[in-house]
């Protein structure tokens, strides 16, 4: 039976389950009783998420833990002066209102008040990633050392949130502060101690790179290298930072400091990819592993086994990396019994083995559902059929509490309409995006909704776009340049016909007025990848997005084809995006279709699964390593 029927065929008719919806709005009231305004509530969301070790963003009010700390700054005026303190910061920092009033804050990284720079231990990545925040005007979260007025260091849990007037511009900046104490080695200093001047004018003229230009030396290098590097390096991409190196002795000693290419990395690809990346540079290096990211020529395939097993045994269930573990929901058991257990496999561990969650109450078992990861530790299981049909709650889990547990977001009182097979993806490490599926009356879909975890009570919303793609199950949906949704392939409505697809659409949902396009993708000819060949259509693929922002699709059902374990890449942020083929030694996994992939840590894109024609493979993992080996390889 060809696959496409058995997807619709396998659906069940039948009512939705009944949701055991919990208001959590009754809970948020009482808890934060006696807050009379939104700044409190604000505060306790922010005490909380942060004093939860586990970067918990979503939206479980807590009672006050302590006061916290707030400036506002005025964003229509240059340099964001400070234009209001509350007492907490006036008592944490040991600076008085009127000595803080129009100056910026970044005073609090100066160890000493009349000193001129930053003291070296303050992160110069995290600082840049702040100045990035209040350039593109969007929240900053993030953690930094801060110094009292006497000189005594202070961790600072810093939020800033940009406050809009109603015609959309920014007019203030607020900043939450959560300090407490700072158990450093003020004598170990770890980041690099810029000079004040730049003293090397004579260090950069060389034989090879000669400086001076009719006899004046280049303006740009009598900048200080705090200068070159925040204000210069630190716009580039890695690699115009790797070329510009040959410019001269001066510049290229700047470029190969880790933390310079720590910051353009994290410039370009931001801090959650970053964070997964971190690992890595401990045996690479920033310098190496932007290189390798960026030219790929460490790529290899990997197959491993690993202990325990998922049982009992399963097709149709969905994974995803969260951090450095792998995490698999449900799933079509014997019978096409819905499968509701959770399991882990830790790949931190010596011997990695899977393990089932223990959890007090489970989602309604299902397959043909999507799991995603939020924010580090934040899983999210949305749709799939059910018992008794197909299903469109949402249920959050995070696995680093304690006692995790099942939660059900209510999703308010749009959400889209009950599905399976459709696609989702996660933005921002917040919002769940689903889009397409086929619906109850076995229909195929071609909506998009948005789920905004992040808000108090979260509801889905449709993203309205004048023009979709066609409707379409088994599709993928892959995440690049942070709001950007990349989709490809999947089973297309045409006419009365249902064909694979080999389409790839784009969308842009922190755009105002998000709009789908179809991107026209050629194939790539010459280079040092092989050109010359676009995907074959297919569904059931894996895609999967690299911190450089391109795009890996491999695997899939193909019409009459048997050899898909060959890897396109795709880069659709260019211009004119073109499909390479690249070349992988090693052990690729079986030609398959419905495999479950993920990228763990940035850098190993792990699949599990797919169905050969004849059997599901279910414990045998093969890895697609971007990068070199490393330490906690096993
Ligand atoms: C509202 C607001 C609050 C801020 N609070 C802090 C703070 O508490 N500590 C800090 O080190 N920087 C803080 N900053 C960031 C600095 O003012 C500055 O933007 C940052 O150091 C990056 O810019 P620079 O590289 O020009 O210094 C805050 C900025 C704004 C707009």
């Amino acid at each position: 039976m060809a696959k496409e029927e058995e997807f619709i065929n396998n659906r069940r008719a039948g009512k939705r389950p009944k949701l055991t919806q919990k208001t959590k709005d009754q809970e948020r009231e009482s808890i934060c009783n006696g807050h009379n305004n939104q700044w409190d509530l604000e505060e306790n969301q922010y005490l909380h998420n942060n004093n939860n070790n586990n970067n918990n963003k979503f939206y479980y009010p807590q009672p006050v833990l302590a006061p916290s700390s707030i400036v506002v700054c005025d964003a229509l005026e240059a340099d964001y002066p400070i234009i209001y303190v509350n007492t907490s910061f006036e008592i944490f920092t040991g600076y008085r209102a009127n000595e803080a009033l129009g100056r910026n804050c970044r005073f609090l990284q100066y160890m000493d008040p009349h000193a001129q720079r930053r003291h070296p231990l303050v992160d110069p990545v995290m600082v840049s990633e702040m100045r990035r925040c209040l350039e593109e005007a969007v929240q900053f979260e993030g953690e930094l050392l801060n110094f009292k007025k006497d000189g005594t260091p202070l961790v600072n849990r810093l939020r800033l949130q940009p406050i809009h007037a109603d015609d959309g511009t920014i007019t203030h900046v607020i900043g939450i502060q959560i300090f407490s104490e700072a158990k450093v080695n003020l004598n170990h200093v770890s980041y690099p101690v810029y000079k004040e001047k730049c003293d090397h004018q004579f260090d950069c003229a060389d034989d090879d790179h000669p400086t001076k230009d009719g006899g004046d030396f280049c303006g740009i290098l009598q900048l200080s290298d705090e200068v070159l590097a925040h204000n210069i390096l630190s716009r580039l991409t890695p690699r115009d930072v790797a070329s510009i190196g040959s410019v001269c002795r001066r510049i290229y000693q700047l470029t190969k400091n880790e933390l310079v290419r720590k910051m353009v990395c994290q410039n370009l690809w931001g801090r959650e990819v970053i964070g997964n990346l971190e690992l890595m540079t401990k045996k690479l290096g920033w310098v190496r592993l932007a290189r390798e990211l960026t030219t790929l020529e460490a790529v290899r395939w990997r197959k491993f086994t690993v202990g325990g097993a998922v049982e009992p045994s399963r097709c149709n269930f969905s994974a995803c990396a969260a951090g450095n573990r792998l995490v698999l929901f449900g799933g079509e058991g014997v019978d096409m019994q819905p499968m509701d257990d959770t399991f882990v496999l830790n790949l931190d561990a010596e011997h990695p083995e899977w393990r089932r969650v223990s959890v007090k109450s489970s989602p309604p078992g299902r397959w043909g559902h999507t799991l995603s990861c939020l924010n580090g530790s934040w899983l999210v299981v949305f749709g799939g059929c059910g018992k008794q049909g197909l299903l469109n709650d949402v249920f959050v889990i995070d696995l680093d509490a304690k006692q995790p547990t099942w939660t059900e977001i209510p999703g308010g009182s749009t959400p889209p309409v009950p599905r399976s097979w459709h696609s989702s993806c996660t933005i921002d490490g917040s919002k769940l995006v689903v889009s397409g599926g086929c619906s109850d009356s076995g229909v195929l879909l071609s909506d998009t909704h948005l789920l905004d975890l992040m808000t108090n009570t979260p509801a889905w919303r449709e993203i309205p776009t004048s023009w979709a793609p066609p409707s379409r199950l088994g599709h993928s949906l892959t995440v690049y340049g942070k709001t950007n949704i990349f989709m490809f392939g999947g089973l297309v409505k045409s006419g009365q016909l249902r064909l694979r697809s080999g389409e790839a659409y784009t969308i842009d949902i922190g755009n105002d007025n998000p709009r789908w396009r179809q991107l026209e993708c050629g194939a790539h000819a010459g280079g040092g990848t092989q050109g010359g060949v676009v995907p074959p259509p297919r569904l059931d693929h894996v895609a999967v997005s690299m911190p450089c922002g391109r795009i890996i699709i491999f695997g899939g059902s193909i019409a009459g084809l048997h050899s898909s374990s060959q890897i396109f890449l795709i880069d659709p942020s260019e211009e004119k995006p073109s499909w390479r083929i690249i070349n992988v030694p090693g052990q690729p996994p079986k030609f398959a279709w419905g495999h479950s992939t993920c990228v763990v840590g940035g850098t190993r894109v792990l699949v599990l699964g797919g169905h050969t024609g004849e059997e599901w493979i279910l414990n045998e993992l093969h890895e697609l390593c971007l990068a070199s080996k490393h330490d906690s390889d096993f």
